[in-house]
């Protein structure tokens, strides 16, 4: 089993107090730093955008995992990009005839590039972007919203992605992750995991990131 990435994602900090809530994160042995984009189209919630994303980059040493939940998607990735992204994930929902496309625009800025699939979507139609991808995310929830409950059913899928990937693709689930929640999913085959209301609504947030490892 390759090594767990956890990834705690700020939607469930303090944005009044983002640079302590990240650094809090930080110092306690997260490895990635999950930004939920939402445009209040493709997902029914609004939160933040590439200027955030950009002043985030410059407090922070954490490779930023960007999460976009926005429709067309191709129309930001060059903002996004050069706002500090490391690893840039788009839903296939969004453009699922413009997939390859945007996949190989993401890495042309030299970073990551990262397909997600909502709990309805079957792992089937990503199949052939597999190879073409150093990320999938599975969601766990229907994106929108911090603080859901886990649906066991969408974790289901991470055994058939890891069955038709190569063993160098990263599979990251989103949504409702606990220590529980966690630990059914790195059976499945998980190496990233996102934690927002868990990790942050914690009283010891260095015992909740642990307790996900
Ligand atoms: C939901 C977002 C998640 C969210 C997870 O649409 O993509 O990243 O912050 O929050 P929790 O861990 O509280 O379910
Ligand atoms: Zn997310």
């Amino acid at each position: 089993m390759s090594e767990i990435i956890i990834s705690p994602s700020i939607l469930s900090a303090d944005f009044a107090n983002l640079e302590r809530d990240i650094k809090k994160v930080e110092n306690a042995g997260a490895k990635w730093l999950h930004v939920d984009v939402m445009d209040g189209h493709f997902v029914p919630n609004i939160t933040i955008g590439v200027p955030v994303v950009k002043s985030i980059k410059k407090i922070t040493n954490l490779p930023l995992d960007v999460h976009l939940m926005i429709e067309n998607p191709d129309k930001y990735i060059k903002s996004f990009a050069e706002a500090g992204a490391n690893i840039l994930t788009f839903h296939y929902e969004a453009c699922p005839d413009n997939i390859q496309n945007i996949i190989e625009m993401i890495k042309s800025y030299g970073i990551k590039a990262g397909l997600s699939i909502k709990p309805k979507t079957k792992p089937e139609e990503i199949l052939k972007y597999l190879p073409l991808l150093d990320m999938v995310l599975i969601m766990t929830v229907e994106p929108g919203f911090g603080g859901q409950a886990f649906m066991p059913e969408c974790a289901e899928k991470i055994p058939f992605i890891k069955k038709h990937a190569n063993k160098d693709l990263i599979i990251q689930v989103d949504g409702g992750i606990n220590s529980d929640t966690a630990r059914i999913c790195t059976q499945y085959g998980a190496n990233s995991l996102v934690a927002g209301n868990y990790i942050y609504k914690s009283d010891n947030i260095k015992d909740a990131i642990q307790s996900l490892y």
